[in-house]
Protein backbone atom coordinates (compact mmCIF):
# COMPACT_ATOMS: atom_id res chain seq x y z
CA UNK A 1 0.00 0.00 0.00
CA UNK A 2 1.74 3.37 -0.89
CA UNK A 3 -1.42 5.58 0.50
CA UNK A 4 -3.48 5.62 3.59
CA UNK A 5 -5.69 8.35 4.77
CA UNK A 6 -7.06 7.84 8.77
CA UNK A 7 -10.05 10.17 10.40
CA UNK A 8 -9.71 11.29 13.70
CA UNK A 9 -12.58 13.27 16.11
CA UNK A 10 -12.11 15.92 18.78
CA UNK A 11 -13.31 15.15 22.12
CA UNK A 12 -14.68 16.99 25.01
CA UNK A 13 -14.64 16.45 29.25
CA UNK A 14 -18.26 15.86 30.28
CA UNK A 15 -16.50 15.18 33.55
CA UNK A 16 -12.63 16.02 34.53
CA UNK A 17 -12.31 15.69 38.15
CA UNK A 18 -8.95 16.66 39.04
CA UNK A 19 -6.79 14.61 41.39
CA UNK A 20 -3.53 16.22 43.01
CA UNK A 21 -0.48 16.41 41.92
CA UNK A 22 1.06 12.89 41.92
CA UNK A 23 5.21 12.13 42.03
CA UNK A 24 5.13 11.68 38.43
CA UNK A 25 4.19 15.37 37.54
CA UNK A 26 0.25 14.10 36.71
CA UNK A 27 -3.01 13.95 38.46
CA UNK A 28 -4.76 11.01 38.65
CA UNK A 29 -8.31 11.47 36.91
CA UNK A 30 -11.63 10.56 36.51
CA UNK A 31 -12.19 11.62 32.76
CA UNK A 32 -15.27 10.90 31.22
CA UNK A 33 -14.43 11.48 27.49
CA UNK A 34 -17.09 12.15 24.64
CA UNK A 35 -15.68 12.25 20.48
CA UNK A 36 -17.27 14.57 18.65
CA UNK A 37 -17.24 15.58 15.14
CA UNK A 38 -14.68 17.61 14.20
CA UNK A 39 -12.27 15.79 12.39
CA UNK A 40 -8.49 15.97 11.56
CA UNK A 41 -7.70 13.27 8.19
CA UNK A 42 -3.90 12.12 8.29
CA UNK A 43 -2.53 10.41 5.26
CA UNK A 44 0.23 8.56 5.30
CA UNK A 45 2.94 7.71 1.65
CA UNK A 46 5.68 5.82 1.69
CA UNK A 47 8.74 7.61 2.32
CA UNK A 48 12.37 6.82 3.13
CA UNK A 49 12.21 9.09 6.29
CA UNK A 50 8.92 10.03 9.03
CA UNK A 51 8.28 13.80 8.01
CA UNK A 52 4.93 15.89 8.56
CA UNK A 53 3.43 18.28 7.36
CA UNK A 54 -0.07 20.24 7.97
CA UNK A 55 -2.92 22.40 6.02
CA UNK A 56 -6.13 23.87 7.37
CA UNK A 57 -7.02 26.40 8.98
CA UNK A 58 -4.57 25.99 11.79
CA UNK A 59 -1.91 24.62 9.98
CA UNK A 60 0.60 27.60 11.06
CA UNK A 61 0.36 26.79 14.80
CA UNK A 62 1.50 23.67 14.60
CA UNK A 63 5.40 22.51 14.70
CA UNK A 64 6.35 20.07 12.11
CA UNK A 65 9.64 19.09 13.62
CA UNK A 66 10.67 16.34 16.70
CA UNK A 67 8.16 17.84 18.78
CA UNK A 68 5.00 16.64 16.81
CA UNK A 69 3.16 14.12 17.93
CA UNK A 70 2.16 12.37 14.94
CA UNK A 71 6.08 12.20 14.18
CA UNK A 72 6.57 10.63 17.75
CA UNK A 73 4.18 8.22 17.14
CA UNK A 74 5.10 6.93 14.10
CA UNK A 75 8.69 6.04 15.80
CA UNK A 76 7.42 4.84 18.28
CA UNK A 77 5.50 2.57 15.83
CA UNK A 78 8.69 1.88 14.42
CA UNK A 79 10.72 1.26 17.02
CA UNK A 80 7.94 -1.11 18.68
CA UNK A 81 7.40 -3.48 15.77
CA UNK A 82 11.42 -3.23 15.13
CA UNK A 83 11.01 -1.59 11.32
CA UNK A 84 13.21 0.88 9.44
CA UNK A 85 10.14 2.24 7.68
CA UNK A 86 9.20 5.30 6.53
CA UNK A 87 6.21 8.24 5.89
CA UNK A 88 5.09 11.11 4.68
CA UNK A 89 2.59 11.94 7.14
CA UNK A 90 0.39 15.28 6.09
CA UNK A 91 -2.33 16.42 8.62
CA UNK A 92 -5.42 18.25 7.05
CA UNK A 93 -6.42 19.96 10.59
CA UNK A 94 -9.85 20.94 11.53
CA UNK A 95 -9.44 20.50 15.50
CA UNK A 96 -8.55 23.86 17.27
CA UNK A 97 -4.62 23.68 18.53
CA UNK A 98 -3.95 23.80 22.27
CA UNK A 99 -7.41 24.06 22.76
CA UNK A 100 -8.26 21.34 25.13
CA UNK A 101 -10.02 19.22 22.27
CA UNK A 102 -6.80 17.14 22.60
CA UNK A 103 -5.50 17.94 18.55
CA UNK A 104 -2.39 17.19 19.00
CA UNK A 105 -3.16 13.61 20.57
CA UNK A 106 -6.11 13.10 17.73
CA UNK A 107 -3.17 13.52 15.55
CA UNK A 108 -1.01 11.34 17.02
CA UNK A 109 -3.60 8.33 17.29
CA UNK A 110 -4.28 8.87 13.48
CA UNK A 111 -0.43 8.68 12.77
CA UNK A 112 0.05 5.18 14.49
CA UNK A 113 -3.42 3.54 12.78
CA UNK A 114 -2.22 5.08 9.56
CA UNK A 115 1.39 3.64 9.79
CA UNK A 116 0.15 0.55 10.67
CA UNK A 117 -1.85 0.15 7.93
CA UNK A 118 0.80 1.74 5.44
CA UNK A 119 3.54 -0.48 6.83
CA UNK A 120 1.03 -3.78 7.15
CA UNK A 121 2.17 -4.06 10.06
CA UNK A 122 -0.94 -5.52 11.59
CA UNK A 123 -0.93 -4.76 14.95
CA UNK A 124 -4.13 -5.35 16.92
CA UNK A 125 -5.81 -2.43 18.53
CA UNK A 126 -4.82 -2.96 22.32
CA UNK A 127 -1.20 -3.23 21.26
CA UNK A 128 -1.92 0.34 18.89
CA UNK A 129 -3.43 1.12 22.51
CA UNK A 130 -0.54 0.56 24.75
CA UNK A 131 1.82 2.56 22.66
CA UNK A 132 -0.82 5.42 22.27
CA UNK A 133 -0.66 5.65 26.60
CA UNK A 134 2.93 6.28 26.50
CA UNK A 135 2.61 9.13 23.87
CA UNK A 136 -0.08 11.13 25.67
CA UNK A 137 -3.02 10.55 28.19
CA UNK A 138 -5.87 11.47 25.47
CA UNK A 139 -3.94 9.14 22.66
CA UNK A 140 -5.64 5.94 23.35
CA UNK A 141 -9.38 7.48 23.97
CA UNK A 142 -8.70 8.88 20.50
CA UNK A 143 -8.58 5.64 18.89
CA UNK A 144 -11.14 4.23 20.62
CA UNK A 145 -13.95 6.94 20.18
CA UNK A 146 -17.40 6.92 21.24
CA UNK A 147 -17.85 8.15 25.18
CA UNK A 148 -15.84 6.58 27.61
CA UNK A 149 -14.27 6.62 31.26
CA UNK A 150 -10.89 7.13 31.61
CA UNK A 151 -8.74 6.81 35.10
CA UNK A 152 -5.24 6.62 36.04
CA UNK A 153 -4.04 9.60 34.01
CA UNK A 154 -6.75 9.60 31.89
CA UNK A 155 -4.87 5.91 29.77
CA UNK A 156 -7.44 3.56 31.53
CA UNK A 157 -10.61 3.72 29.75
CA UNK A 158 -13.75 2.12 30.34
CA UNK A 159 -16.56 2.03 26.94
CA UNK A 160 -19.61 3.89 28.43
CA UNK A 161 -23.36 3.63 27.28
CA UNK A 162 -25.01 6.36 25.61
CA UNK A 163 -28.49 6.91 23.44
CA UNK A 164 -28.42 9.11 20.68
CA UNK A 165 -26.96 12.07 19.42
CA UNK A 166 -25.81 14.96 21.47
CA UNK A 167 -25.64 18.27 19.50
CA UNK A 168 -22.85 20.72 20.60
CA UNK A 169 -21.42 24.12 19.49
CA UNK A 170 -18.06 24.93 19.99
CA UNK A 171 -16.61 28.47 20.28
CA UNK A 172 -12.50 28.89 19.85
CA UNK A 173 -9.84 31.48 20.45
CA UNK A 174 -7.03 33.32 19.66
CA UNK A 175 -4.33 31.49 21.07
CA UNK A 176 -3.99 28.38 22.78
CA UNK A 177 -3.53 27.36 26.43
CA UNK A 178 -0.83 24.73 27.38
CA UNK A 179 -2.15 21.96 29.42
CA UNK A 180 0.74 21.63 31.81
CA UNK A 181 0.16 25.43 32.57
CA UNK A 182 -3.77 24.84 33.21
CA UNK A 183 -2.74 22.05 35.38
CA UNK A 184 -0.25 24.03 37.64
CA UNK A 185 -2.35 26.67 37.58
CA UNK A 186 -5.34 24.19 39.35
CA UNK A 187 -2.62 23.02 41.97
CA UNK A 188 -1.89 26.82 42.77
CA UNK A 189 -5.29 27.42 43.06
CA UNK A 190 -5.53 24.86 45.26
CA UNK A 191 -3.04 25.74 47.44
CA UNK A 192 -4.12 29.14 47.46
CA UNK A 193 -7.82 27.93 48.98
CA UNK A 194 -6.02 25.85 51.68
CA UNK A 195 -4.08 28.43 52.78
CA UNK A 196 -6.62 31.38 52.48
CA UNK A 197 -9.73 28.89 54.42
CA UNK A 198 -8.16 26.02 55.70
CA UNK A 199 -11.47 25.02 57.53
CA UNK A 200 -13.70 25.73 54.19
CA UNK A 201 -12.00 23.29 51.71
CA UNK A 202 -12.48 26.13 49.41
CA UNK A 203 -15.20 25.58 47.05
CA UNK A 204 -17.04 28.37 47.77
CA UNK A 205 -15.37 30.92 45.44
CA UNK A 206 -15.26 28.67 42.69
CA UNK A 207 -11.89 27.49 43.81
CA UNK A 208 -11.89 23.61 44.03
CA UNK A 209 -11.21 21.82 46.89
CA UNK A 210 -8.28 19.23 46.49
CA UNK A 211 -9.36 16.42 45.00
CA UNK A 212 -12.95 18.02 44.16
CA UNK A 213 -14.91 18.21 41.06
CA UNK A 214 -16.77 21.47 42.03
CA UNK A 215 -15.36 22.67 38.55
CA UNK A 216 -18.01 25.20 38.28
CA UNK A 217 -19.14 24.83 35.17
CA UNK A 218 -22.66 23.93 35.77
CA UNK A 219 -22.91 23.01 39.37
CA UNK A 220 -21.19 20.78 41.52
CA UNK A 221 -20.52 16.99 41.10
CA UNK A 222 -21.55 14.68 44.23
CA UNK A 223 -19.15 11.86 44.78
CA UNK A 224 -15.79 14.00 44.23
CA UNK A 225 -13.22 13.00 46.94
CA UNK A 226 -10.03 13.39 47.75
CA UNK A 227 -8.04 15.78 49.86
CA UNK A 228 -3.79 16.65 49.79
CA UNK A 229 -1.87 15.63 52.19
CA UNK A 230 0.46 18.22 51.33
CA UNK A 231 0.40 21.75 53.23
CA UNK A 232 -0.04 25.01 51.50
CA UNK A 233 1.73 25.30 48.55
CA UNK A 234 2.00 21.64 47.93
CA UNK A 235 -0.40 19.18 46.61
CA UNK A 236 1.59 16.75 45.95
CA UNK A 237 0.45 13.24 47.03
CA UNK A 238 -3.08 12.89 48.59
CA UNK A 239 -6.19 10.57 48.21
CA UNK A 240 -7.97 10.77 45.39
CA UNK A 241 -11.41 9.36 45.79
CA UNK A 242 -13.76 10.56 43.20
CA UNK A 243 -16.11 9.29 41.03
CA UNK A 244 -18.08 9.60 38.12
CA UNK A 245 -21.10 11.50 38.53
CA UNK A 246 -24.51 8.98 38.58
CA UNK A 247 -26.55 11.91 37.11
CA UNK A 248 -24.06 12.39 34.29
CA UNK A 249 -23.97 8.79 33.42
CA UNK A 250 -27.91 8.18 33.38
CA UNK A 251 -28.11 11.15 30.98
CA UNK A 252 -25.63 9.69 28.96
CA UNK A 253 -27.25 6.43 29.10
CA UNK A 254 -31.12 7.88 28.77
CA UNK A 255 -29.84 10.42 25.63
CA UNK A 256 -31.49 12.94 27.64
CA UNK A 257 -29.28 16.79 26.70
CA UNK A 258 -30.91 18.44 29.21
CA UNK A 259 -30.18 16.46 32.15
CA UNK A 260 -26.51 15.98 30.76
CA UNK A 261 -26.30 19.80 30.63
CA UNK A 262 -27.11 20.14 34.21
CA UNK A 263 -24.06 17.49 35.17
CA UNK A 264 -21.41 18.83 33.31
CA UNK A 265 -18.39 20.05 35.36
CA UNK A 266 -15.03 20.15 34.80
CA UNK A 267 -12.18 20.77 38.00
CA UNK A 268 -9.53 22.57 35.39
CA UNK A 269 -12.61 25.55 34.47
CA UNK A 270 -11.58 27.89 37.13
CA UNK A 271 -7.68 27.43 35.83
CA UNK A 272 -8.67 27.90 32.88
CA UNK A 273 -11.05 31.09 33.98
CA UNK A 274 -7.45 32.24 35.72
CA UNK A 275 -5.55 32.09 32.97
CA UNK A 276 -8.12 33.50 30.45
CA UNK A 277 -10.54 35.45 32.37
CA UNK A 278 -12.37 36.69 29.25
CA UNK A 279 -13.54 32.89 29.36
CA UNK A 280 -16.12 33.37 31.63
CA UNK A 281 -18.19 36.05 29.08
CA UNK A 282 -18.09 32.99 26.77
CA UNK A 283 -19.93 30.76 29.18
CA UNK A 284 -22.00 33.69 30.17
CA UNK A 285 -23.10 34.25 26.73
CA UNK A 286 -24.19 30.66 25.76
CA UNK A 287 -25.53 30.66 28.87
CA UNK A 288 -28.17 33.53 27.85
CA UNK A 289 -28.33 32.10 24.88
CA UNK A 290 -29.90 29.12 26.02
CA UNK A 291 -27.20 26.63 25.69
CA UNK A 292 -28.40 23.27 28.11
CA UNK A 293 -24.83 23.34 29.58
CA UNK A 294 -21.68 25.69 28.54
CA UNK A 295 -18.38 24.33 30.06
CA UNK A 296 -14.23 24.88 29.35
CA UNK A 297 -13.23 22.65 27.07
CA UNK A 298 -10.30 20.25 28.90
CA UNK A 299 -7.99 22.77 29.73
CA UNK A 300 -9.41 25.13 27.10
CA UNK A 301 -9.91 27.61 25.81
CA UNK A 302 -12.38 26.34 23.68
CA UNK A 303 -15.57 26.81 25.05
CA UNK A 304 -18.15 23.66 24.52
CA UNK A 305 -21.90 24.63 24.42
CA UNK A 306 -24.86 21.55 24.34
CA UNK A 307 -27.81 22.22 22.43
CA UNK A 308 -30.84 20.78 22.11
CA UNK A 309 -30.81 19.90 18.81
CA UNK A 310 -28.75 20.48 15.83
CA UNK A 311 -30.78 23.33 15.05
CA UNK A 312 -30.53 25.10 18.44
CA UNK A 313 -26.64 24.19 18.11
CA UNK A 314 -26.95 26.34 14.81
CA UNK A 315 -28.22 28.94 16.47
CA UNK A 316 -25.62 29.50 19.22
CA UNK A 317 -23.53 29.04 16.64
CA UNK A 318 -24.61 32.11 14.62
CA UNK A 319 -25.71 34.21 17.79
CA UNK A 320 -22.19 33.73 19.69
CA UNK A 321 -19.90 36.00 17.94
CA UNK A 322 -21.66 38.95 18.22
CA UNK A 323 -21.95 38.81 22.12
CA UNK A 324 -18.55 37.21 23.13
CA UNK A 325 -14.82 36.89 21.81
CA UNK A 326 -14.18 34.50 20.24
CA UNK A 327 -12.37 33.21 17.63
CA UNK A 328 -15.12 31.32 16.00
CA UNK A 329 -18.01 28.82 15.97
CA UNK A 330 -18.07 25.45 14.88
CA UNK A 331 -20.88 23.04 15.19
CA UNK A 332 -20.66 19.27 16.39
CA UNK A 333 -22.41 16.08 17.28
CA UNK A 334 -21.24 13.36 19.30
CA UNK A 335 -20.36 10.69 19.76
CA UNK A 336 -18.63 9.37 17.11
CA UNK A 337 -16.20 6.76 16.15
CA UNK A 338 -12.64 6.58 17.20
CA UNK A 339 -10.17 6.73 14.37
CA UNK A 340 -10.70 4.96 11.30
CA UNK A 341 -9.24 3.91 8.12
CA UNK A 342 -11.00 5.75 5.16
O1 LIG B 1 -0.31 13.10 28.84
P1 LIG B 1 -0.11 14.40 28.15
O2 LIG B 1 1.24 14.50 27.49
O3 LIG B 1 -1.21 14.78 27.21
O4 LIG B 1 -0.13 15.49 29.30
C1 LIG B 1 0.32 16.80 29.08
C2 LIG B 1 0.55 17.45 30.43
O5 LIG B 1 -0.70 17.64 31.09
C3 LIG B 1 1.39 16.65 31.41
O6 LIG B 1 2.75 16.88 31.22
C4 LIG B 1 0.88 17.17 32.74
O7 LIG B 1 1.48 18.43 33.04
C5 LIG B 1 -0.58 17.43 32.49
N1 LIG B 1 -1.41 16.28 32.88
C6 LIG B 1 -1.60 16.04 34.22
N2 LIG B 1 -2.38 14.98 34.60
C7 LIG B 1 -2.98 14.21 33.69
C8 LIG B 1 -2.81 14.45 32.31
C9 LIG B 1 -2.02 15.51 31.94
O8 LIG B 1 -1.07 16.74 35.07
N3 LIG B 1 -3.75 13.22 34.08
Amino acid sequence: MSSVTVRVPAKVNVQLSVGPLREDGYHDLVNVFHAVSIFDDVVARTSDSITVAVTGEWADQVPVDDTNLAIQAARALAKHADVGYGADLVIHKSIPVAGGMAGGSADAAAALMACNELWGLGLPIDALMRIAADLGSDVPFLLMGGTALGTGRGELLTELPTTGTFHWTFATADGGLSTPSVYAECDRLRAAALTNAPSTGGSSSGVPSPGGASGGASGGVPSAGGGSTGGPGSSVGGVFSAEPDPGLLAALRAGDPHALGRHLSNDLQPAALSLRPGLAATLEAGRRLGALGALVSGSGPTCAFLAEDAAHGARLAQALPGRAPIRSTITAHGPTPGTTVL
